[in-house]
């Protein structure tokens, strides 16, 4: 008889004590108690994250395609969302502002619409709630990429969009941010905001950085919901010279390495799914506390799976949940955070 597992056979000769055992520890699944018990990896609601959009001059909350219960929210609808949230034990979000189209610029950016959110919700909730912000020019910029761009139009500058990003990632923490959340894939922003930061005193807010993340198909819903797709009548049609490359996974670590040393505190491993080997990887080489974000077309192939009738999305949703957390995730970003404690308690 040949096994799967190299040795197998071996062990089980030198060790006859399994086979009373039995070998694949059936006793041990057979009923709810003991499963619980012997659990290896666990997920709470505690280490769940929620997305938060926020859009200026839209007068009604909208629905995003793809990704239901997550919403674009008014300034006044958002704080009813939190609200709800607080009540169904979230607690720990990250913020996506929009601006108006009419705000939207491609060099000289204002901050304060999202700025003005923060304020807002530190002030109404206080320390209820963690508050990280995304920070990234691309749902500023009137062409959707994620910063400044050349004349021509063919590539980002990265010198002038760091600039600007340290100055968001500053306006967002002196609005009141617990974290600031750099999603841009841009060399050097890290130090830069750091920089900012502890220069105007908030030697306290911590950057979670997007450390290694990836140019994506599955960020879809997403650039619906920010109005950020990059614009396809100009030169660069996509990310794929900022965000990395799948088939480089050493880029990831290199990233990850590099945000680390620069100050980040939390890095990120984005998208997931397809991901995994890089974010285990990633936590058994660095010792830092690791973010993922489940993303909005991950989480839509459940979504729409389980319209199909195919499958159950709250059990799909919880499945990879777990998976994240055995390839090494301290936290997940997952649009189905608000839906967390109840689903991980069914
Ligand atoms: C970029 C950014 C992206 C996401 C969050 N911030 C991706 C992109 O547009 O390239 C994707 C999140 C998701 O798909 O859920 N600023």
């Amino acid at each position: 008889m040949t096994h799967p597992i190299p040795n197998f056979q071996s062990i089980v000769n030198r060790t006859p004590g399994n086979y009373r055992r039995g070998i694949g520890n059936r006793r041990l699944r057979q009923n709810p108690h003991v499963r619980d018990l012997t659990r290896q990896v666990t997920v709470s609601h505690k280490e769940l994250i929620q997305a938060l959009f926020v859009v200026e001059g839209i007068t009604e909350k909208e629905s995003i395609p793809g990704i239901p219960g997550t919403f674009r929210d008014t300034p006044d609808s958002l704080l009813h969302q939190i609200e709800a949230d607080l009540e169904a034990g979230v607690t720990k979000f990250i913020l996506f502002g929009v601006p108006g189209p009419t705000f939207k610029d491609n060099h000289n950016f204002n901050f304060d619409f999202t700025a003005n959110q923060i304020e807002t919700i530190k002030k109404r909730f206080g320390d209820d709630l963690w508050l990280s912000v995304d920070v990234c020019l691309c749902a500023s910029t009137t062409h959707g990429h994620c910063g400044v761009l050349n004349d021509a139009g063919d590539h980002v500058i990265n010198p002038e969009t760091v600039e600007s990003l340290a100055k968001m990632g500053l306006a967002y923490a002196q609005a009141g941010a617990d974290c600031v959340a750099p999603s841009d894939m841009m060399d050097g922003r890290v130090s830069a905001i750091r920089q900012a930061l502890d220069e105007n005193s908030l030697g306290r807010t911590m950057i979670m950085s997007y450390s290694a993340k990836f140019s994506s198909r599955f960020y879809g819903p997403f650039r619906v919901a920010c109005d950020s797709a990059p614009d396809a009548t100009i030169k660069l049609t996509d990310r794929a010279t900022y965000q990395l490359d799948y088939t480089r996974p050493q880029d990831a670590l290199l990233c990850s390495w590099r945000d680390y040393e620069e100050g980040a505190d939390i890095l990120m491993v984005k998208p997931v799914v397809h991901y995994l080997d890089i974010l285990k990887t990633l936590t058994d080489e660095i010792p830092a506390p690791f973010a993922v974000y489940y993303v909005s077309g991950e989480h839509a192939c459940v979504e729409a799976s389980a319209e199909k009738g195919l499958i159950d999305a709250a059990q799909g949703h919880v499945e990879a949940w777990h998976a994240m957390k055995r390839a090494g995730a301290n936290m997940i970003i997952t649009y189905g955070a608000r839906y967390g404690k109840k689903w991980l308690e069914e």
